[in-house]
């Protein structure tokens, strides 16, 4: 039957169809429900589509938003910085602001780099990493998304092979036209198994430049590090000279102002900053040791943007970082609301006798349709049922609740206790009905 509440965005939808690749920018955005929607307006943890719809906005368009929408410091800034100029081709004072600014709160980021995105930001990483250590593999973990490049588009989906071992997983490419040596760039495990890490660490030891991983893995189940699995990560990185590189594109300014290696006084050799750096703006950074990014400052790597750095985005990632840090409260909100919202889940699961399993650190939860107890990796990611996950999350959205399709919820500094009783209200009934 026809849902008469999306009409606009569907009339929309076929017009940018016949000039957009489906309509959209980004894969991502197809999968709204029950299509691509369009929107016209947000403030705070509000969203608006063109069809009038509103909904209290977790996805906070899959991150970046951590003031919430149209936060107005930043508007404020991004506007003054603007009328300065847009892009210079050459430095800028604020740029170094900014710097510093990272330098001071972020423990690995004594040298840093801009760059637009979290995409291509992993891959200065990666690079970084050959360079310095004269060895060509990484080695990533499944169900782990460090972008969409070729290199990184594997591990995250499921082969129709099948998995395979643990220790040598089948690698199904995610896109078609993945160039075919992308596949041999990288070793592929699963994640939070520190006896398999170690092995293939020692195995593959001369071969390694990097080992990445989302220190949390947001992208599928929001799972936490095992305790000790980090540390010897670490460990085993620092004993082999292979770089260890987090890739905090989810977890930065999200887990604290320190990002998650301040939160688990872990630190990396390189990092990746992107999404709620720049509420919304294209920015992200590779932060590292100088030890490593020194292959950066000799100019033996190379590192590039036309676009990098320019004035909006700067102004917009300063505003941002002073606006986290003004406010005092904000990290023990974005954990306590989220925690909040987390229980009532749970409770909610018992009382309708719903295998909802609830789990993340707060200020982004994940919720998922499971009989496992916890889900410590991305095999048990894929047990769960999809299909009453997209239920779920296609009734909360006609409830006037926005999640992300995969089941992943974020708090912003905007989001209030109302907006989680809503949600949880909206939950009750739609967890009553499923
Ligand atoms: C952990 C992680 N790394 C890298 C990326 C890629 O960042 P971008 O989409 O900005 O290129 C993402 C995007 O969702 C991400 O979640």
């Amino acid at each position: 039957m026809e849902n008469k509440r999306y009409q606009q965005s569907k009339i929309l939808l076929a017009r940018a169809s016949k000039v957009l690749a489906s309509g959209v920018s980004s894969e991502f955005r197809k999968y709204n429900h029950p299509h691509a929607l369009f929107y016209d307006y947000a403030k705070g943890s509000m969203i608006r589509d063109v069809d009038g719809n509103e909904y209290v906005d977790f996805t906070l368009s899959q991150g970046p938003l951590i003031l919430g929408h149209s936060n107005q410091g930043v508007l404020d800034a991004v506007d003054a910085y603007s009328r300065q100029g847009q892009l210079f081709a050459g430095q800028h004072v604020q740029e170094i602001e900014l710097a510093e600014k990272m330098q001071e709160l972020i423990p690995s980021a004594e040298l840093m780099r801009f760059c637009l995105d979290g995409s291509e930001a992993v891959q200065t990483a990666l690079r970084v990493a050959r360079s310095k250590t004269k060895k060509n593999l990484f080695l990533r973990f499944e169900g782990h998304y460090h972008g969409w490049l070729d290199n990184v588009a594997y591990g995250i989906s499921v082969p129709a092979e099948g998995f395979g071992s643990r220790e040598n997983p089948n690698r199904s490419p995610w896109s078609a036209g993945l160039a075919q040596e992308s596949a041999d760039e990288f070793i592929l495990i699963p994640w939070n198994d520190a006896a398999l890490l170690e092995e293939t660490i020692l195995k593959h030891k001369d071969q390694l430049a990097a080992v990445i991983t989302e220190p949390i893995m947001c992208n599928n189940g929001c799972i936490l590090p095992k305790d000790g699995f980090l540390s010897k990560m670490r460990a085993l990185c620092s004993e082999h000279q292979i770089a260890l590189i987090f890739d905090e594109v989810i977890t930065g300014f999200r887990m604290g102002l320190a990002g998650a290696q301040g939160y688990f006084n872990i630190t990396p050799d390189l990092s990746i900053f992107a999404k709620a750096m720049g509420s919304g703006y294209p920015i992200s950074a590779i932060v590292g040791l100088r030890d490593w990014m020194e292959e950066l400052s000799s100019g033996r790597v190379i590192h590039a943007g036309t676009m990098n750095a320019s004035n909006p985005t700067v102004a917009a990632s300063l505003a941002t970082i002073q606006e986290l840090e003004a406010d005092k409260e904000v990290y023990n909100r974005l954990f306590s609301l989220g925690n909040t919202l987390k229980e009532g889940l749970q409770a909610l699961a018992k009382k309708h006798q719903q295998n909802l399993l609830v789990q993340g650190p707060g200020p982004m939860i994940n919720t998922s349709f499971t009989d496992l107890a916890d889900v410590t990796e991305y095999r048990e990611v894929l047990q769960a049922d999809k299909a009453k996950l997209n239920a779920f999350i296609s009734q909360l959205h006609d409830e006037g609740i926005r999640v992300i399709g995969r089941g992943l919820w974020y708090i912003s500094a905007a989001t209030r206790m109302e907006d989680v009783e809503k949600a949880l209200r909206a939950a009750d009934i739609v967890l009553s009905k499923l």
